[in-house]
């Protein structure tokens, strides 16, 4: 039998090191992680886009600790030797260090999490060194902040004008000097992540920030076309569960309504 050896923080810098590329992907549930872990996806990341994926909210501000908690507990079950990182909800880190180290602490000791993700570079120093002095990992996020989504007035791609590059290098090393193991881009023009990804020792992993990245993460339901509608520019389709559901779905319906199940084949 192969075991599979458990990924530390240390594992990810590694990996960097040798030049070698980090997966990873959003799960929400014990499903989603068992399968992502044995397919061999390095890192699981509960996202806060379980509140739009998952929830039916219409964007990630309304997600709560209480509601994220339970689905970081639920992918710990199903994966429980995988690296599991627990996003942590808009204003959960926001009001003071003692509030986002107390909630923090919740990811790891109620939830089993690695390490949590939190979004803003030098605006989180702060909030980054306590959590990382308390002995808590911390993945960064930089560029198209989704729950920045008010102030900034959208999605907006980020690093699109010099001014926007300087802000950026200073957001990662800020984020690499306050102690984060490695953080997201998201939303980057490729050539910017290629230079933010050279300006820092700690793995960057992208999202719409171009292939230059030491790994890149995809949301779940974008990768396997669990969707309707809006289909992100960044994100591949890899399946087409919409389509399989439905039809699966649909034949359900009209085999009950037919008769042609259940058969005897199904009955006791
Ligand atoms: O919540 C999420 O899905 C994320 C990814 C976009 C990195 O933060």
């Amino acid at each position: 039998m192969i075991t599979k050896k458990k990924k530390t923080v240390s594992s990810f810098r590694k990996m960097k090191q040798n030049g070698e590329k980090i997966v990873a992907v959003t799960v929400y549930d014990a499903p989603t992680a068992r399968l992502a872990d044995a397919a061999g996806v390095d890192l699981l990341l509960v996202g806060d886009s379980l509140a739009n994926t998952v929830l039916g909210y219409e964007n990630t501000l309304p997600l709560t600790v209480e509601e994220s908690l339970h689905h970081c507990k639920a992918a710990r079950r199903g994966a429980p030797d995988a690296f599991i990182v627990g996003d942590m909800p808009f204003m959960s880190y926001q009001v003071s260090c003692a509030e986002a180290l107390n909630n923090a602490g919740r990811y790891i000791k109620e939830a089993g999490c690695n390490a949590v993700k939190l979004e803003g570079g030098t605006y989180a120093v702060a909030v980054v060194e306590r959590l990382v002095a308390a002995g808590i990992p911390v993945m960064g996020h930089i560029g198209l902040l989704p729950q920045q989504i008010l102030a900034a007035g959208g999605y907006k791609i980020a690093g699109k004008t010099p001014e926007g590059i300087e802000l950026l290098l200073a957001d990662a090393r800020a984020l690499e000097k306050a102690g984060a193991f490695c953080m997201v881009l998201e939303g980057i023009p490729a050539e910017v992540s290629k230079q933010l990804t050279t300006a820092v020792n700690i793995p960057t992993i992208g999202i719409g920030a171009g292939p230059h990245c030491d790994g890149q993460v995809q949301v779940m339901n974008d990768l396997l076309g669990l969707f309707s509608d809006f289909v992100p520019k960044h994100a591949k389709r890899y399946a087409n569960l919409t389509e399989t559901v439905s039809d699966a779905l649909t034949r359900y319906c009209r085999e009950i309504r037919s008769g042609e199940f259940p058969t005897e084949e199904h009955s006791f």
